[in-house]
């Protein structure tokens, strides 16, 4: 291997529509709303920009690479399956997740009270500490898109270390 950097940084931003007719799954959580994310996943925003956050601090590219989204197999699969193939993918290449620190912006619903169960199932589904991953929510004060409740947005960051 080339670059033998002990610690690498990543990060990952998603976005998906918000529509009627889908549930709301962010961090593998389903969260009671009058609407749900769009996309061919279960689009699952969070786990997406933690995804893409892994992948880039892997040099391992992005989601779009790994799990195609005109591919059939991929249709409504639980993006916490995607997630545990990711993280298969990391430590194959030798790396051990430092932290992960998330934030979804969304002006509704209140994500608040869901925040510990993400954390459960991402800790769980990653094989680290409860204490590497933190996840918080914002609003965008009904500004743009997030504000006009169009879409949620989710951004991640990710250190890496072998
Ligand atoms: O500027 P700040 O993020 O503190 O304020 P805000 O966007 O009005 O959000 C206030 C608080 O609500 C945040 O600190 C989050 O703890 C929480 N929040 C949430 O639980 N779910 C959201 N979709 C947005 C915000
Ligand atoms: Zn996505």
């Amino acid at each position: 291997m080339h670059n033998q950097n002990k610690f690498r940084v990543g990060t990952g931003y998603d976005v998906h529509r918000l529509v009627e007719g889908r549930k709301l799954i962010l961090g593998g959580v389903e969260i009671p709303y009058e609407k749900g994310l769009l996309g061919h996943s279960d689009a699952d925003v969070l786990l997406h920009a933690i995804m893409d956050a892994l992948l880039g601090a892997a040099t391992l590219g992005d989601i779009g690479r790994h799990f195609p989204d005109n591919d059939p197999e991929y249709y409504g699969v639980s993006s916490l399956k995607l997630l545990k193939k990711v993280e298969q993918a990391i430590r194959e290449r030798g790396f051990s997740i430092g932290n992960i620190d998330a934030t979804v912006i969304a002006q509704k619903p209140k994500i608040a009270p869901f925040l510990q169960e993400m954390r459960q199932k991402i800790a769980l589904t990653l094989q680290i500490e409860l204490d590497c991953i933190n996840i918080k929510g914002t609003t965008t004060e009904q500004l743009g898109f997030c504000g006009r409740g169009e879409g949620i947005a989710a951004q991640a960051s990710v250190i890496l270390y072998r």
